[in-house]
């Protein structure tokens, strides 16, 4: 599986046919049709001073080239599609896409979560009961007729509305598999009309550099990494960042990588204020200014189905995601 990720990324992919004799077939970069973005960052870029180099110190604006279109309100939309990924599992993805979402939401915005996990955490954290889930994003993926306006629903959170995941996600990820264009699966069903009704759809990705998250990279303008700020955070980033180049290389050059997300940061301890210096200093990364520190209440606002924006909105942990939400939102003007 891992050899045909990387024919993937290489521009080719492994048709097998009827007969299972497996062909290649080009998917040049050109085809790829151009995703609406980006971005002014107002985000810290830890190593440019030693280096000197104005790599991607923040993302221009320079060709902010939208979907756009008339939301049900008559509003123009912006359509940012934004993968939260990291292959290392509790580093806070679903965690920062709901609840980066709900202060999306909160200060506006229309906001669609894709659950693209089979653990369908996110699905589950915006409380939607998984009994009650028939058609779901497994099957958008794998049904070329199922468009994914018939799966969305709203959630209990204004403004905020899920694309719902379940178990069945892994076994569409070993069926799409085997399907032509299957790293574009995703791409192409946002394409369709989804983009033009939300400024902002989150993906949240699995803890792994599978096919399912390469749908999410090759579908996004941009990506977030959370970090968990503890040792070993960067272990496997690097993976993530050269399979992120790749993409942007082959299949969507307008992928932007907007931050590395410092998650479960605890002040009170050396090793947290350590790491996230490192993160800042050490790494050749941008670095969000927002940190998420640990709180007790993160973690229980799944339990009541709502974005911490809407379980406690007055705590220091939803203010940190309204802040992180204007620094995306900062990215985008
Ligand atoms: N800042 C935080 N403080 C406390 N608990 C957190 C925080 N972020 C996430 N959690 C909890 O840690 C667990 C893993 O987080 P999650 O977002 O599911 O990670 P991932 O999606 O990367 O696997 C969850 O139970 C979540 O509620
Ligand atoms: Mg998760």
């Amino acid at each position: 599986m891992l050899e045909d990720i990387a024919a993937v990324l290489d521009g080719t992919q492994h048709d097998r046919g009827a007969a299972g004799v497996s062909r290649v077939v080009d998917h040049p970069a050109h085809e790829v049709e151009p995703i609406p973005a980006v971005c002014t960052l107002s985000l810290q870029k830890s190593g440019y001073a030693r280096s000197g180099a104005a790599r991607g110190v923040t993302c221009t604006a320079s060709a902010r080239a939208r979907r756009s279109g008339d939301g049900n309100d008559g509003r123009k939309r912006v359509g940012t599609v934004i993968a939260v990924a990291n292959q290392k599992g509790g580093v806070g993805k679903t965690t920062c896409t709901i609840n980066l979402g709900g202060a999306l939401a909160s200060l506006g915005h229309r906001v669609l979560c894709l659950d693209l996990d089979p653990q369908a955490n996110l699905t589950v954290g915006l409380g939607i009961d998984l009994n009650t889930v028939d058609k779901n994003i497994a099957n958008v993926l794998i049904d070329p007729d199922l468009k994914l306006t018939s799966i969305i629903r709203p959630t209990k959170t204004k403004n905020l509305d899920v694309a719902p995941a379940t178990l069945e996600l892994s076994s569409a990820e070993v069926e799409l598999f085997n399907a032509i264009g299957r790293e574009m699966a995703l791409r192409d069903k946002l394409s369709q009309d989804i983009v033009q009704r939300y400024d902002y759809i989150l993906i949240d990705c699995p803890p792994t550099l599978g096919l399912l998250t390469l749908n999410a990279l090759v579908a996004a303008n941009g990506v977030i990494i959370p970090v968990q700020t503890q040792y070993y955070a960067l272990k496997g980033v690097a993976a993530l960042l050269k399979i992120i180049k790749t993409v942007q290389a082959r299949l969507n050059p307008k992928l932007k990588v907007l931050g590395l997300l410092p998650t479960f940061y605890d002040s009170r301890t050396i090793l947290g204020r350590d790491m996230l210096d490192s993160l800042r200093e050490l790494g050749d990364h941008q670095v969000f200014d927002t940190v998420i520190r640990q709180s007790v209440k993160i973690g229980e606002a799944p339990t009541a189905g709502v974005p911490i924006t809407v379980y406690e909105p007055r705590s220091d942990a939803a203010k940190s995601f309204v802040d992180l939400a204007k620094e995306v939102i900062g990215a985008h003007k």
